[in-house]
């Protein structure tokens, strides 16, 4: 095997991650340095834009780009959850085309809103569809293929009763609780998540005539969940309770992958959180630790475009990093969230990506990570500087605790008093 294809030794020593040199994302292309917010966003922002989507998630398609979904609100009760929320579900259609998927938005409100209120809401993919969210009998069962590694209830990779209420990612009725809406969709809907995926997802919609996959630097399935997210928020800017300018998305592992992605190409998300989401997306990728370009290459060959493929065994060459990724959210609060037991994800990887991010925040005009060393032992922390940073102990999931650091980071920001 050539030693690009080769399969690479999973490092977890820190005394052997050797050394390596970050771009500096203040610097352009031609080598002249960044001195103003105004030349970040008009001249190294688009630059780095660029590069990010050539080279790793890919670009949307033009096709794709000017899409004005057409949303159908399908149901809407006013008593779901034992009175406690409004439950809403809307199709998102994205083509006119009969074959092109339908995305499942499930939006839960408050109850007892004030007439004339508009709510911050947080927005998520979930991956176990909209019926795992809750065992809310209201949510219709998903037909859609969903993988069978997951909780109970998937047969033959389709949901069965059993698997209503079986994801315990996204706790509604204490979000709800806190006084903030949830929308959420599965990611499916949007695209499998698998090598034959994208011929009955987004991408296959949109390929063009006689062209039978993505070109090299075309969108990988992780620009098309980010895209279809950005459809979602195409909806909730037209819901009259939502306050579509406190949306905070959240993703988990390749969601969280998939959050920051979003939150790069999309403003209208007004806060980014990226839970435990490691190699591709918070953490470094020249700092060797934990996944490698490698893997993500060979097990998930469909998330990132044809061209990252020549990045495997070669992180070095990478013209960019994680840190610029973050960095291109500013000055929007972002929220980067690692659990300490989670190496694969390489934690201190996306600490120290979050804190190389800090330059660019702070020529934006707002501070940035608010510190310098890394929190260990991991207590449960939160720092609720404009570039967030939590770790906690335990492994890679989502809890409950999690939630209520996002929702403490939100509050903070959003300067909402309880
Ligand atoms: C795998 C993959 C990670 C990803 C994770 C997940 O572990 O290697 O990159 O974040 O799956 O999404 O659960």
């Amino acid at each position: 095997m050539t030693t690009q294809g080769r399969k690479r030794e999973i490092n977890y020593e820190e005394s052997r991650v050797g050394t390596y040199t970050l771009p500096d994302p203040l610097v352009c292309a031609d080598g002249t340095p960044v001195k103003t917010a105004d030349d970040w966003m008009a001249r190294r922002r688009p630059e780095l834009v660029k590069l990010f989507e050539s080279q790793m998630f890919g670009r949307v398609p033009e096709a794709a780009r000017s899409v004005k979904p057409r949303c159908v609100v399908t149901s809407e009760a006013k008593d779901a959850l034992s009175g406690k929320a409004i439950r809403r579900l809307v199709d998102i259609h994205v083509s006119d085309d009969p074959a092109a998927p339908v995305i499942h938005l499930l939006v839960y409100l408050p109850a007892n809103l004030d007439p004339g209120k508009r709510v911050p809401l947080f927005l998520c993919l979930n991956f176990w569809a909209n019926h795992a969210i809750s065992d809310d009998p209201g949510i219709p069962l998903s037909t859609r293929w969903i993988r069978s590694e997951g909780p109970p209830g998937i047969v033959n990779d389709r949901a069965t009763e059993k698997a209503r209420g079986s994801d315990h990612m996204i706790p509604v009725e204490r979000i709800l609780a806190r006084g903030y809406a949830v929308a959420t969709t599965y990611y499916g809907d949007i695209e499998e998540d698998h090598v034959g995926g994208l011929r009955n997802g987004v991408r296959g919609t949109f390929l063009r005539p006689g062209q039978a996959e993505p070109a090299a630097d075309e969108w990988g399935a992780i620009a098309a969940w980010a895209w279809g997210l950005s459809r979602a928020m195409d909806y909730l800017e037209t819901s009259p309770d939502v306050d579509a300018n406190r949306v905070a998305l959240m993703g988990h592992s390749r969601l969280g992958k998939t959050a920051l992605w979003a939150g790069v190409n999309d403003p209208r998300f007004a806060i980014v959180i990226s839970n435990n989401s490691g190699e591709g997306g918070a953490a470094l990728s020249k700092r060797d630790y934990g996944e490698t370009i490698e893997h993500l290459n060979s097990s998930f060959p469909h998330w990132f475009c044809g061209n990252y493929k020549a990045f495997t065994n070669r992180e070095d060459a990478l013209p960019f990093d994680q840190h610029e990724e973050i960095a291109l959210i500013a000055p929007r609060p972002v929220l980067i969230v690692s659990a300490e037991e989670d190496r694969w994800a390489d934690p201190k990887g996306e600490f120290l990506a979050a804190k190389a991010a800090e330059p660019v925040y702070k020529l934006m005009g707002t501070d940035g990570l608010g510190l310098d060393l890394w929190p260990k032992p991991a207590v449960d922390s939160l720092s609720t500087g404009t570039i967030g940073y939590r770790i906690r102990p335990g492994k890679h999931d989502v809890t409950v605790d999690d939630w209520i650091a996002y929702m403490d980071f939100a509050d903070h920001h959003w300067k909402i008093r309880r």
